[in-house]
């Protein structure tokens, strides 16, 4: 008798799952159909589940209508300035401006950085009022209990960070991925023989991505049947989602396929994008597509994601790249 409930039991929870993952699944195919055609900028459509628009991101999301996106992982322009066009034109053209080419210790030619210590005072504050406008405009397009996954650098993330919980988000952590960077560790400049036991900065080794979730509606689990969010997804039955990932720097096999200043690893970004949808259903949208990178991990992965990307340049670099980088 006892027995017989419990299966009576397991057999309607399995049909309620059926019931509201078929109607996620058809809310998802109609929102992909409006999101994809959003606005009326040039896009690509780059495979049946990316698509990649030439625009601002603060003027695409300012139309893009409510609960509309699932996830965002994105890696922005952690300073704003360094992709402006002044300090761009000079990247391009090899001088200077805020991006420096680190120092060779082995003959080595290196790629230009971004040097966030010498920003000042208005362009940090500049800074907070973009990440700001960017937060809510993100906050409102997102359905209840979506995360975003925001790639910082430690000397900027807690003015990044705060304007996100300004906006509305909930912490929900931090990513760290542990990577070895040619950032810090100088001697001091000019007199590198003179202090040579010091360094002006520690050796950075690690990458913050700040972790947020639009608050829930109702419970957990409510809230994962009526939008599919609120969790992370699993690596496995037996593991969950970790905070902490080992990550060595791009390989020069992706740079070759894409060579964008700010290439992040299609073995990070996979991770990021699957985790982002708890039941792997919905829309992930990267605001700062650069080279297509995380559409390309989404595609992988099996999700669908839109992206979008202001320069030019960088955007046709992604459509030309998304192919060999999904497949990679
Ligand atoms: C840090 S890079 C992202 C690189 C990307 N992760 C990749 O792997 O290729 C930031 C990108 O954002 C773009 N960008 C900067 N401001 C933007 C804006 N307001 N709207 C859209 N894209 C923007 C820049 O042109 C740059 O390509």
């Amino acid at each position: 008798m006892h027995i017989k409930k419990a299966a009576g039991a397991r057999t309607s929870a399995a049909e309620g799952s059926q019931s509201w993952r078929a109607a996620l699944l058809e809310r998802q195919d109609l929102l992909w159909e409006q999101v994809r055609h959003h606005g009326e900028q040039r896009r690509e459509h780059l495979s049946e589940r990316a698509t990649c628009v030439l625009a601002d991101a603060l003027q695409w999301l300012a139309e893009l209508p409510e609960n509309s996106i699932h996830a965002v992982v994105t890696d922005p322009p952690y300073g704003v300035v360094e992709y402006e066009e002044k300090n761009h034109l000079k990247l391009r053209s090899g001088r200077g401006g805020v991006w420096r080419i680190p120092p060779s210790f082995d003959g080595a030619k290196r790629n230009p950085l971004p040097r966030f210590t010498v920003l000042s005072q208005e362009e940090i504050s500049a800074l907070h009022n973009f990440f700001g406008a960017l937060a809510y405009g993100l906050n409102r397009a997102l359905v209840p209990g979506g995360h975003v996954f925001l790639a910082s650098n430690p000397l900027l993330s807690t003015m990044t960070f705060h304007a996100f919980q300004r906006a509305g988000f909930e912490k929900r952590g931090e990513v760290i991925r542990l990577v070895q960077t040619l950032r810090g560790g100088d001697r001091p400049k000019g007199a590198e023989q003179e202090f040579s036991d010091v360094s002006m900065m520690a050796r950075s080794c690690w990458e913050p991505w700040g972790l947020f979730r639009k608050p829930l509606e109702g419970t957990a689990a409510q809230n994962l049947r009526r939008w599919g969010t609120g969790g992370l997804r699993r690596i496995s039955d037996a593991e969950p989602f970790k905070d902490v990932i080992v990550c060595s720097p791009t390989r020069g096999s992706e740079r070759e396929i894409a060579p964008h200043p700010s290439l992040k690893p299609q073995r990070f970004l996979r991770q990021l994008v699957r985790a982002s949808l708890p039941l792997g259903i919905g829309i992930v949208y990267d605001p700062f597509a650069g080279s297509s990178s995380t559409l390309a991990a989404a595609d992988h992965v099996g999700c669908l994601a839109v992206g979008t990307e202001r320069d030019a340049k960088y955007f046709g670099m992604g459509c030309g790249a998304f192919g060999r980088l999904r497949t990679l």
